[in-house]
């Protein structure tokens, strides 16, 4: 069996270095300075706990079920503002965090848990717990966990909601909700992430639930211009693809086997 250092000196090899040094783009994040990692085995943890959340489907192996990234939702590795950040997460101690992992693993990755000891989840325990050493400003706070505000009392509209979808969305995720996979060299999985279908995320995710799919929706698509919709047609759209069919939580790995995208 590989060991966790082999997978990333190939994710590395295979191009994940631009990933990891995303932090120094000009995207908005919240993430401390990436010079307080500290150098050598030390930081090791740290930065493969990044890789994990970008390159998923690779650093995970058989415990990814679909082909999506922690950073699918949790948007470049849980750093941007108001995307499902990890700066502030609600566990708190370990047992918890490891628990709140595995849900997204079983229900949002259809994949199988990891053990509380295994070296990908203490690598990403080492970077959730790098990442909360971030010093924000009060402002920054409320940004830095969760998907941001939507107006719960607003009422879906489907119909609608397919409209904007082929609209604004299909471009992206595919016009039967299928999404567009990743070059294999960037370490597999999908670059525009499936909304519906078999490779989706299951429909006891909570991106599959609103208003939490809404919120997300809201403060964080489409990916080039957040912000461009309404909340009513964030609600409009998330109720859409939420009532899509999606696979039942925790298969395991599937996403390999030959086309099992169902409409
Ligand atoms: C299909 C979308 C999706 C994927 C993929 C996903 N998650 Fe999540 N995750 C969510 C949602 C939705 C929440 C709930 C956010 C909230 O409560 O505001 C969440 C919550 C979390 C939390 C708690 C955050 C907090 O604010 O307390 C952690 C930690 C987490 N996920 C880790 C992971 C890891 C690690 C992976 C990859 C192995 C992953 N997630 C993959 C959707 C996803
Ligand atoms: C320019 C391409 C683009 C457009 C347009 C776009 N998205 Fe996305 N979407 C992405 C990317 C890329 C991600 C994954 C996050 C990342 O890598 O930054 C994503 C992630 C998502 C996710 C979370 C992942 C999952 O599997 O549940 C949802 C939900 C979503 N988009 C919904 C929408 C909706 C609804 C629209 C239309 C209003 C939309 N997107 C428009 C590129 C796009």
């Amino acid at each position: 069996m590989k060991t966790l250092d082999t997978l990333i000196r190939a994710a590395l090899a295979a191009g994940a270095l631009a990933a990891l040094s995303a932090c120094g783009d000009s995207t908005p994040n919240l993430a401390p300075s990436t010079s307080s990692i500290p150098s050598g085995e030390a930081g090791l943890p740290i930065k493969q706990g990044r890789l994990i959340a970008i390159n998923t489907v690779s650093m995970l192996k058989e415990h990814a079920g679909n082909g999506l990234r922690c950073s699918s939702c949790h948007i470049n590795a849980g750093t941007l503002p108001n995307g499902g950040a990890w700066v502030r997460v609600q566990a708190q101690d370990g047992q918890a965090l490891a628990a709140r992992i595995n849900r997204c693993l079983v229900e949002s990755m259809n994949g199988k848990p990891l053990a509380a000891d295994a070296p990908q989840m203490q690598a990403l325990h080492a970077y959730i717990g790098w990442l909360g050493t971030a010093k924000l400003t009060p402002e920054q706070e409320p940004l830095a966990r969760g998907f941001g505000p939507i107006d719960a009392s607003l009422t879906p509209d489907p119909a609608r909601g397919a409209a904007l979808y082929a609209e604004r969305c299909a471009h992206c995720h595919g016009d039967h909700g299928e999404g567009i996979l990743e070059k294999p060299e960037l370490g597999g999985g999908y670059k525009y992430p499936p909304l519906w279908g078999g490779q989706a995320a299951s429909a006891a995710s909570e991106m599959n639930q609103l208003p939490m799919a809404a919120a997300f929706v809201k403060n964080n698509m489409p990916r080039t211009r957040t912000h461009a919709l309404t909340a009513q047609q964030a609600v409009d759209v998330a109720s859409y693809f939420v009532a899509q069919p999606h696979p039942a939580a925790g298969n395991g790995p599937s996403w390999r086997v030959a086309d099992p995208i169902s409409h």
